[in-house]
């Protein structure tokens, strides 16, 4: 393969491109007696908190791990809740997404969601679609493996550039519009994995740990984890420019 991978043109400015695996609602519900379910319900709040503050410190694609592939192994009430949940937030948050223009689009698969949820998905994208501030993503049965074969399968007869590949890759996964790699992956609870999350689009992420419980989490935590990562220096295989100068 050949070509760059440059960020693809998203019509929402050169900001940053924030992920975050939001890991920790089971564990926070535990400490308080509650339900996993309760940890859930919490852990949507943080979301908000993270959508209203992520404008205000320079981002502008914001993905969101909210189910993966693998999270199907859980109990039945559990993806059952979960999925409820989803539905109600689309439907409860769509109205506030577009005021802030905020755009919305859900990736992964499609195919196993419940049909009400599938439906919800396609109203919250066509409604949100000229919000031009932030790309809010949200991973819903996703597995960057998975993303990744059927990308390659599709393109297994035409040679793909990197950047080619990127786009189908963004395809596939139904990101209206495709978003540029990830600069910076936060991961809360005190977990260090990437649990098929992004494979790809984190090949030179700049990696945040924090010990924070994702309902937990709030707007002030995730400019910290911002300012953490400017002083950071990206090198991208090159070299520094401090070091090339001795
Ligand atoms: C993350 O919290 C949310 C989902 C994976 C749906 P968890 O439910 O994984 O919380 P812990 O890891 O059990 O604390
Ligand atoms: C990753 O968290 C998936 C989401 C946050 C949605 P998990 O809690 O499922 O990951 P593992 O099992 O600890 O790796
Ligand atoms: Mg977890």
């Amino acid at each position: 393969m050949t070509g760059t991978l440059t960020p693809t043109a998203s019509g929402l400015g050169d900001g940053l491109h924030v992920a975050i695996i939001m890991d920790g609602n089971g564990r926070w519900a535990r400490r308080r007696g509650l339900p996993r379910t309760a940890g859930h319900r919490a852990g949507g709040k943080a979301v908000r908190r993270a959508v209203e503050a992520a404008p205000e410190i320079g981002i502008t694609t914001l993905t969101l791990y909210a189910f993966s592939a693998d999270n199907w192994q859980r109990p039945a009430a559990e993806v059952g809740a979960l999925m409820q949940l989803f539905e109600r937030h689309l439907r409860d948050e769509t109205p506030r997404l577009h005021d802030n223009q905020v755009r919305l689009s859900v990736i992964g698969r499609r195919d196993r969601l419940p049909p009400r949820l599938v439906q919800e998905i396609g109203t919250a994208e066509r409604a949100t679609r000229s919000g031009r501030r932030l790309h809010l993503r949200i991973a819903v049965d996703y597995s960057a493996r998975q993303a990744i074969a059927a990308t390659a399968a599709r393109l297994a007869s035409v040679p793909a550039s990197l950047a080619g590949f990127t786009r189908q890759l963004n395809r596939t996964v139904h990101s209206v519009p495709a978003a540029p790699d990830v600069d910076l992956l936060i991961r809360t609870s005190g977990e260090q994995r990437l649990s098929d999350f992004l494979l790809w689009e984190c090949a030179y992420a700049e990696l945040h740990f924090t010990r924070r419980l994702w309902p937990d989490f709030n707007g002030d935590d995730l400019a910290a984890a911002v300012a953490d990562f400017r002083h950071r220096e990206r090198r991208f295989g090159g070299v520094s420019p401090r070091l090339a100068a001795v």
